[in-house]
């Protein structure tokens, strides 16, 4: 039957799920799926069901298409779609959340301070560096492709840091900062069946990993293989899946981490449930170098779409 690409939506990762869609619909259509672009911002998600799709492509990023809200709702409806289920989104799209479950599960990930709304004053968001030390990480909690962040190098920039990430969110999440190398490793599969791909290394010039950065320049070098000593790498990939299934994901997935140069252990910082499919995404790269190509990471992945 007909596959809907969710692309679009709501999120301030529109645009960027714009262009995954394009690229998964391309590819799709490509290899002889009957596959349309439907965006849940303009059209109601019942129109799924009136219209016929049998699965759908999930390459919406951010909320109200990575969070759980769209996949409660094609639970619903009864149609099976890509990527993890509602729960695991849900979590997984707030790093609060996140973080508390790898903790608890004894997964390394950097230290924070959460800061909802009413905890936001001057006096309390200024004593955070005490806490976490400088530099420091500030994000909104439930938001992607590094918009809203911020590193605090001193004190007074914590005012401003925490009044941008806002904009994104109500809450802040303030992290600790991990200084070393920017890591990236994908998982496809569910369960037992879930491998981790080879593992990309992310080189940028200072602070230039950022929005821009990740889509609209060549500035970002991005090495896979890793050239990390085979044993780091077996590691990372190890603590990724650990961190997958800490969550419950499910079809594929993406984390990413810091290894700190220090005594090189690896951080987790997040997992992305939708990740990105552009020119310039990561889990792409990470399948061709595993030996698969851009049209079978998009067929693997829609073959994985369940209930
Ligand atoms: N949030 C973006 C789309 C990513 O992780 O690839
Ligand atoms: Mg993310």
């Amino acid at each position: 039957g007909k596959v809907a690409v969710l692309m679009g939506g709501r999120s301030a990762e529109r645009e960027i799920s714009l262009l995954s869609g394009a690229g998964v619909l391309q590819a799709l259509r490509a290899c002889g799926v009957d596959a349309e672009a439907f965006d849940p911002a303009e059209r109601p998600i019942c129109a799924l069901k009136d219209e016929g799709y049998a699965r759908c492509f999930i390459a919406l990023h951010g909320r109200y298409g990575e969070d759980g809200s769209v996949q409660g709702a094609l639970e619903l409806l009864g149609i099976p779609y890509t990527g993890s289920g509602v729960m695991a989104s849900a979590v997984a799209m707030d790093k609060v959340m996140t973080k508390r479950l790898w903790q608890a599960q004894g997964l390394s990930t950097p230290r924070f301070v959460w800061l909802q709304p009413q905890e936001q004053s001057r006096e309390r968001v200024r004593a955070v560096p005490d806490e976490l030390g400088l530099p420091l990480i500030v994000k909104p909690p439930r938001e992607g492709s590094s918009l809203g962040v911020s590193k605090v190098r001193g004190d007074t920039d914590m005012d401003e840091a925490v009044a941008l990430s806002a904009r994104y969110d109500a809450d802040v999440l303030c992290e600790e900062f991990i200084e070393g190398e920017e890591v990236t490793c994908a998982v496809l599969g569910s369960g037992a069946e879930a491998r981790a791909l080879p593992v990309i290394r992310i080189v940028a010039p200072e602070g230039a990993y950022d929005y821009q950065n990740k889509y609209f320049t060549d500035s970002v070098r991005y090495l896979c293989p890793s050239g990390l000593p085979p044993e780091e790498e077996a590691e990372i990939q190890r603590l990724t899946l650990a961190a997958y299934r800490a969550l419950g994901c499910r079809g594929w997935g993406r984390a990413d981490l810091m290894i700190r140069a220090s005594d090189r252990k690896p951080f987790l910082l997040e997992m992305n449930t939708s990740p990105g499919m552009t020119g310039h995404s990561l889990v792409p790269m990470a399948a061709r170098a595993a030996g698969l190509r851009y049209e079978e990471l998009c067929l693997l992945v829609l073959e994985s779409a369940s209930l």
